[in-house]
């Protein structure tokens, strides 16, 4: 039983016309909703990070511009059009590292070409069906990644994980946390830890609360506490998510995940990625074409603390990604399989042939 099945991280009612999100900048403390209803609130939402993780980024955007096409005036097709391409540009510039954004938000153009002969309720109609088929194939490709990433694991290992990719990142159980998850139901023990993730404490505020909340064995370490529990030989794998996998394998997730995969390569720690495929953007041909979000420097120095923690003016540098280089990865876990090095060969092979 998957006892997290009671947190939905977002859903959509079409009835009022609102994204509802369960808001994670007030994790763990509150447990609220958002409904969300204009294209400014979608995006301020996905940029404050009230909803976060690259697939759930995805889905609620996909939700989100079902939500505003719908309140389009008017029966003229080009006007939608000029009008739904807006709406595009603008939700897109939310973040710029996580691809499930581009990706989901170019799906739901396709669908508006696809239907432009249409009248426009029947595109609005058509896009309700578009954004769902993308929420059921981001909870599919979970329960799957789940499956595959199972194979990798023992009954009782201790699993390392950094920031959230569980099912507060995704619309079904999580990505890196799936095969967790998949073990529980067959009544495996593991031992996770987590991360905190400094600095906006992913590990510590989201990953440690779902994994607590769904009954399995969590202990939180600040990440400089990592090469430690390695080298105690608490740690037999390292289960991280991804917001962007370039062609040649190279990852981009969480700031600090390639810090830890530097570690783990040292203390011969197998270190995986689980993602969907929808996460591998071949235009990328390395990491080095990836964009690395920069942030407020706030976010180092103030926020979550009940009084600043630097002096004011200091230089702060905040990217919010870094890019694991593929050398480091042991395997790539996806919905149609696992792919190991040389994975510029391998991930096409699962993307041509994976069931
Ligand atoms: O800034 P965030 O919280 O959106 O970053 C999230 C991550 O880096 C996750 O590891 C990644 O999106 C994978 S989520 C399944």
């Amino acid at each position: 039983m998957n006892v997290a099945a009671n947190i939905i991280t977002l859903e959509v009612d079409w009835q009022n016309n609102v994204l509802r999100i369960l808001d994670q900048t007030k994790l763990p403390g509150k447990e609220s909703y958002l409904s969300l209803g204009t294209a400014e609130e979608i995006r301020e939402a996905i940029y404050q990070l009230k909803v976060r993780g690259a697939p759930a980024i995805g889905v609620a955007a996909a939700y989100g511009i079902a939500v505003c096409a719908r309140n389009i005036k008017g029966n003229d097709v080009a006007g939608f059009e000029n009008e739904f391409c807006r709406l595009k540009t603008y939700l897109g510039s939310s973040r710029p590292t996580a691809v499930n954004l581009f990706t989901a938000l170019d799906r739901m153009e396709a669908c508006v070409k696809r239907y432009r002969t249409k009248e426009v309720e029947e595109i609005k109609a058509a896009l309700i069906r578009e954004a769902e088929q993308i929420h059921a194939e981001d909870q599919e490709a979970c329960r799957r990644i789940g499956e595959w990433g199972l194979k990798l694991l023992k009954p009782g290992m201790g699993i390392l994980t950094h920031c959230n990719a569980g099912k507060l990142a995704v619309s079904g159980c999580g990505t890196a946390l799936a095969p967790i998850y998949a073990g529980q139901e067959k009544g495996y023990h593991f031992h996770v830890f987590a991360d905190e993730t400094r600095p906006l404490l992913q590990g510590a505020r989201l990953t440690a609360f779902e994994l607590q909340r769904s009954g399995i064995e969590v202990t939180l370490i600040c990440d400089n506490m990592a090469s430690v529990v390695m080298k105690q030989g608490k740690i037999q794998a390292v289960l991280v998510g991804c917001d962007r996998i370039a062609a040649n394998g190279d990852v981009a997730n969480k700031i600090g995940t390639s810090g830890v995969a530097v570690m783990a390569k040292y203390y011969g720690i197998p270190f995986y990625v689980l993602g969907p495929t929808s996460t591998i953007d071949f235009q990328s041909p390395t990491g080095d074409a990836i964009t690395v979000e920069e942030r407020a420097p706030e976010e180092v120095t103030e926020k979550w603390y009940v009084q600043r923690m630097a002096p004011e003016g200091v230089q702060v540098y905040n990217p919010a990604f870094d890019v694991t280089d593929h050398s480091l990865i042991t395997a790539i876990i996806t919905e149609k399989g696992i792919a190991r090095p040389p994975f510029r060969e391998t991930l096409n092979t699962l993307i041509a042939c994976g069931s």
